[in-house]
């Protein structure tokens, strides 16, 4: 398994994570399936968040961990929070309570990352500081990031910290790549010219911050993912043929698009299936050049200029 360093930190990483945000379908024993083969392929690293299942995730996750016996510092876990019933909310108090059951429900003392979720417009970046530097002094939390925020909403936060943000979670994909179709199309009169936010991507790197790159094979939740999709037969098409190239599976061809942009993004996997987690780490083993990467690129619809 390929390994990154996490923003701006000595945290070494495996490239691929396990996304436990459908881990509440799973009952004990499945959940303990999929820990135990996400640990035989050397995925070191768990995203959740409170609203998982309504807290199920992180509960499920918490009692497998415990049953397995499993030493607490193998494990990178990070959870979310901030997402409420109808509103978004990065106030002190809701921060303070969220990490609270959210180590409760995962019968954990720490959390090695903590994450928001989505931006909450009334946010005080002050606040949300001094929060993150409590957290810390107590021991709850040793690292912060943020989730689904522009290149100044992430600034506006660092303004006020006194360590680095570690990491920016964002939807990406081969049938979701605004982050590089405005890099690709700048000043042109294209759609995808369209600068969605503030040139995150360039931001990133610029500044060592890793993206979580979510959902990387969904089109949607109601279409769901893009393999055999009659949206996308040139896709699945290329998919096809370079998987059999490589001798790969075509998760592997989809999960190694996202591991070859230089940007070293963490690929945040949803799959709770141990067969095809194992077929998709392998995409760890091979690399693609630039003309299989702009190809994919190419097939899933996408311009040049
Ligand atoms: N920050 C955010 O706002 C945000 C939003 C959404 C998600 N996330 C995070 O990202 C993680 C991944 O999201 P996701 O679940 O939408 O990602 P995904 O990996 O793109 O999708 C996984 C889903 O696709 C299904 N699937 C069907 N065919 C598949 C195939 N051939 N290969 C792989 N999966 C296939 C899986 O079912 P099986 O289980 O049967 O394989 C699973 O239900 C979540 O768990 C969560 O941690 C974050």
């Amino acid at each position: 398994m390929k390994t990154l360093q996490l923003g701006q930190s000595a945290l070494e990483v495996s490239r691929l994570a396990l996304g436990c945000m459908r881990m509440a379908s799973l009952d004990l024993e499945e959940a303990k399936q999929v820990i135990q083969t996400s640990l035989d392929l050397g995925i070191n690293f768990f995203d959740h968040a409170d609203i998982y299942g309504k807290g199920q995730s992180e509960r499920l996750f918490g009692q497998a961990i415990k049953d397995m016996g499993i030493d607490r510092e193998r494990l990178m876990i990070q959870s979310k929070c901030g997402i409420r019933q109808g509103f978004f909310d990065f106030s002190k108090e809701h921060i303070l309570q969220s990490v609270d059951g959210i180590l409760e429900r995962l019968q954990t003392d720490y959390l090695d990352l903590l994450v928001l979720h989505r931006p909450d417009t009334l946010w005080e970046p002050e606040e949300v500081a001094e929060t993150f530097t409590y957290l810390k002094e107590q021991g709850k939390v040793r690292h912060f990031g943020l989730s689904n925020v522009n290149r100044y909403q992430f600034e506006h936060l660092q303004a006020y910290m006194d360590q680095p943000l570690l990491v920016n979670q964002l939807q990406f994909s081969l049938v979701h790549t605004p982050m590089i179709d405005s890099g690709l199309q700048v000043n042109m009169l294209s759609d995808g010219a369209t600068n969605r936010d503030g040139g995150i991507l360039d931001y990133c790197r610029l500044h060592g911050v890793t993206i979580q790159a979510w959902s990387p094979f969904m089109i949607d939740l109601v279409k769901g993912t893009f393999f055999d999709h009659p949206d996308y037969p040139e896709l699945n098409q290329v998919l096809r043929e370079l998987a059999t190239a490589k001798g790969v599976s075509v998760e592997a061809i989809a999960t190694a698009f996202i591991l070859r942009h230089p940007a070293k993004m963490q690929v945040i996997l949803g799959s709770m299936n141990p067969d095809r987690l194992r077929n998709i780490a392998k995409a760890s083993e091979i690399e693609l050049d630039r003309k299989e990467w702009y190809r994919l690129y190419l097939a899933a619809g996408k311009f040049l200029p």
